[in-house]
C-alpha cells in the first residue's frame, strides 16, 4: 500500500510496518499556512509575534515537520505506553521518523540554540484525528518557553524584577490557582525552592494572560467592527487556570478562556522538567517554563471562520479576503451542494469496523471532498449472526461542484479498498 521509500523535505524515509502517513497529509506539509503572511494562521502568529518581540524571546518558524521519535516522545519523558505513540493517534514515516504531533518536539534544540531568555516556535503539527468543523489532522502550534540560570546573583529578585516588566491587562483570573505548586500529583520539582517554583509559575502565567489578553482583545475589536453588539464584547475578559499534566512539566498548568458562554481550553504549560533541560545539553543550574498554543481555533474565533478546513482552502475567494496585519471577518461565500453516497455490506465473522476506519478510507481517495462519514444503520442477522452496517458518506467541495462521475470514481475505490482489507460483502 506504501511505497518502499517515501520522500519528505528532501530526506528519503525507508517504509516498515509503521509506516501509515497517507499521501494526502503529506501533501499539506507543503503548505506552510503559517509562513504565509496573508494567510489567517500567519496573520495570528504576526500578532503574537509582535507583541514579545521587545521582551527578549527568538522566533523559530523554519522547523520541518519530519521528527524522529526520540524528539517527539523520549527526549520529553513520554512513557513507552502513552497513548500518543499509537499508530492510530500519530502519522508515523517509519519506526524512528513521524510527522510532529507537537512544537515541543522541537524544545530541545531550541533550548541549545537560543541567546535570548526566551524562544517562540510556530509550526505545523499532525494528529490522527476525524475530520469536522472544529478537527482536522493537520493544525499549528506555537510553543514558548523561558530559561534562567539559578546562579543569576539575587536569583529570586531578578525574577521579581521579571514578572513586573510583563506588561500590565486587566483580565480577571476566577479562582485564582494556588501559586504554591503543592499538588502531590503534579509537585515542584526538588532542585529548586517553593519560591522560585512560585514565582516562575507568576512569571508563567502573567506571560500567557498577557497572550491571551492580545490576542481576544484584537478579537473583540474585530467583532465590535463587524457590528457585533453582544454584551460580552464590553466586559472584562476572563480567565481560570485549571491543573494539567504533561510527561515534560512539573508542575503544569492549561489556562481556559471564558468566550461566549464557555470556557475554551487554550494552552497548555508548566515548569520544564531538569531532565528535558539536561536532555537538551543544558547545564544542572538551568530552570524555566514552557507553553503551547493552538492557533488554528483561535484563528477561526479572530477571523470568524465557521469550518477550519477553510484554513487549507486554494480558493481565491478565501484567500483574497485576507491581508497581512489586518483582523478581518470572513465573508462565507456560497457553498457547494454535497452528494451522499450509501455503502451497506455484511461484516464477516466476528471483525469490527469503526466509523474513523471507514473515515480513513474515505479521505484517502476523497481528500478533503470528503465531509462526513456516519454509521446509519447497524444489525445482526438472526440466523447468519453476520453483521451489517451501513454508512453514509457525504462528498462536498469548499471551492467547486462536484460530478457526479468524479463522485461514482472515488466510491467505488472506497468499496473495494472495504472489500479487500476487511473483506467485506457489498450488499
Ligand atoms: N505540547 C503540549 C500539547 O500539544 C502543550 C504544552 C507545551 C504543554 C509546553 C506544556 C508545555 O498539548
Amino acid at each position: 500500500k506504501y511505497p518502499q521509500e517515501i520522500q519528505l523535505d528532501g530526506q528519503s524515509y525507508k517504509t516498515d510496518e509503521w509506516t501509515n502517513v497517507p499521501p494526502y497529509i503529506l501533501e499539506l506539509t507543503k503548505r506552510q499556512l503559517h509562513q504565509n503572511p496573508n494567510h489567517p494562521i500567519g496573520i495570528l502568529r504576526d500578532l503574537i509575534q509582535s507583541n514579545f518581540k521587545d521582551l527578549g524571546y527568538t522566533f523559530y518558524n523554519n522547523f520541518k515537520p519530519a521528527v524522529t521519535t526520540v524528539e517527539n516522545f523520549d527526549i520529553l519523558g513520554f512513557p513507552q505506553d502513552h497513548p500518543g505513540r499509537s499508530k492510530s493517534d500519530t502519522y508515523y514515516l517509519n519506526k524512528t521518523h513521524l510527522l510532529r504531533t507537537h512544537t515541543s518536539a522541537h524544545e530541545h534544540e531550541c533550548f541549545l540554540d537560543c541567546k535570548t531568555p526566551g524562544y517562540f516556535i510556530t509550526a505545523d503539527v499532525y494528529r490522527r484525528d476525524e475530520i469536522d468543523r472544529t478537527h482536522y489532522p493537520a493544525f499549528h502550534q506555537m510553543e514558548g518557553a523561558r530559561i534562567w540560570s539559578k546562579d543569576t546573583p539575587n536569583f529570586e529578585e531578578q525574577l521579581v524584577k521579571d514578572i513586573e516588566s510583563i506588561p500590565k491587562t486587566n483580565i480577571i483570573v476566577e479562582d485564582p490557582v494556588r501559586d504554591a505548586p503543592t499538588h502531590p500529583g503534579n509537585p515542584k520539582q526538588d532542585y529548586m525552592t517553593e519560591k522560585q517554583a512560585q514565582l516562575i509559575s507568576i512569571h508563567l502565567k502573567k506571560t500567557i494572560e498577557f497572550l491571551v489578553h492580545n490576542v481576544f482583545e484584537t478579537a473583540r475589536e474585530s467583532a465590535k467592527l463587524a457590528g457585533s453588539t453582544e454584551p460580552y464584547l464590553n466586559e472584562p475578559l476572563k480567565v481560570r487556570w485549571v491543573e494539567a499534566y504533561f510527561p515534560w512539566t512539573s508542575p503544569s498548568f492549561e489556562i481556559e478562556v471564558w468566550w461566549k458562554g464557555e470556557w475554551l481550553e487554550c494552552c497548555g504549560s508548566g515548569i520544564v522538567n531538569q531532565q528535558v533541560l539536561l536532555n537538551a545539553g543544558l547545564t544542572d543550574d538551568k530552570l524555566g517554563w514552557a507553553f503551547g498554543i493552538g492557533l488554528d481555533r483561535i484563528a477561526m474565533l479572530l477571523f470568524g471562520i465557521p469550518d477550519i478546513r477553510l484554513f487549507w482552502s486554494l480558493d481565491e475567494r478565501f484567500s483574497l479576503q485576507f491581508q497581512q496585519g489586518k483582523i478581518a471577518t470572513f465573508v462565507p461565500y456560497s457553498k457547494y451542494p454535497g452528494i451522499d453516497r450509501d455503502i451497506s455490506f455484511w461484516l464477516p465473522g466476528d471483525s469490527v469496523l469503526h466509523e474513523n476506519d471507514v473515515m480513513e478510507y474515505v479521505r484517502s481517495h476523497a481528500g478533503d471532498l470528503a465531509e462526513s462519514v456516519v454509521l446509519i444503520d447497524e444489525f445482526v442477522h438472526p440466523k447468519t449472526g453476520k453483521k451489517s452496517q451501513c454508512y453514509r458518506i457525504n462528498y462536498q467541495s469548499m471551492d467547486r461542484s462536484l460530478t457526479r462521475d468524479e463522485i461514482n470514481v472515488i466510491h467505488s475505490k472506497v468499496e473495494n479498498d472495504l472489500v479487500d482489507n476487511f473483506d467485506v460483502s457489498i450488499r
